[in-house]
């Protein structure tokens, strides 16, 4: 299941069944977080004019993206970020599944509240990272266990760039911040060879420049 939980990005139009939607909540819930505070919420967005509206600002963003990476910059990167008047081609291709949100069966925008997050990297004078780890596991979790019922999704960020926007078309409170749009359904195909740099290429011994973690010949 781990090795093969890959992005889907399309799915066929078979529903998803209401108790299927609420077991793989039921299962996700159990990720950890921070000082076990458990801020993450879910919004089923299900309106359609919602969800035409989310797809919209997503695909905005998605349009950004691609503009910084055909530029050659690291889209979205906050230590070499690309410059604001990055050329933005109109030819650009568009996101299939943000045009169609509509037709996405099911639709889930993860918020966190900011306010129980324990950030300890708060301080540092560098970019923060640890205060997603309190609910990204959570979202990790949704899609290992829509995977576990024959269903696939994908986790997306485009959306966060809005969240001006998006905070009143979900009444999302004061004090609350969007994580992610999770979509989900019955895959058209299931990805079951996922490419990731093997375990030598990211572990080391004892320091960040050691020696590569490898299983000693018997
Ligand atoms: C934090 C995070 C943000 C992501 N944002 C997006 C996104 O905005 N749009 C999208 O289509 N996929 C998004 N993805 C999915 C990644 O593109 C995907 O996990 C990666 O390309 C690996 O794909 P694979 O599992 O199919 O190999 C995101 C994944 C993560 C973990």
């Amino acid at each position: 299941m781990l090795r093969t939980t890959g992005a889907v990005r399309e799915f066929t139009e078979a529903p998803v069944d209401p108790a299927v939607l609420h077991r793989i909540l039921d299962h996700a819930r159990f990720a950890p977080s921070g000082g076990n505070q458990q801020g993450w919420r879910v919004t089923i967005v299900r309106d359609p004019a919602t969800r035409r509206r989310l797809g919209e600002l997503s695909a905005a963003t998605f349009q950004r993206y691609l503009a910084e990476s055909y530029a050659g910059y690291r889209a979205f990167n906050p230590i070499t970020p690309a410059p604001a008047d990055v050329d933005v081609p109109d030819d650009l291709p568009t996101n299939p599944m943000l045009d169609h949100l509509v037709d996405v069966p099911e639709v889930l925008v993860v918020s966190v509240d900011l306010r129980v997050l324990a950030v300890l990297d708060r301080d540092l004078d560098r970019y923060s990272v640890v205060g997603g780890g309190s609910v990204y596991p959570f979202c990790h979790n949704i899609l290992l266990a829509a995977r576990n019922e024959g269903l696939g999704g994908v986790l997306t960020t485009f959306l966060v760039a809005s969240e001006a926007e998006v905070a009143p078309l979900l009444g999302l409170p004061e004090g609350h911040g969007l994580v992610a749009m999770i979509c989900l359904g019955s895959p058209v195909h299931q990805p079951t060879k996922l490419k990731r740099n093997p375990v030598e290429s990211f572990a080391t011994i004892d320091r960040f420049d050691g020696d590569p973690f490898t299983v000693p010949e018997p």
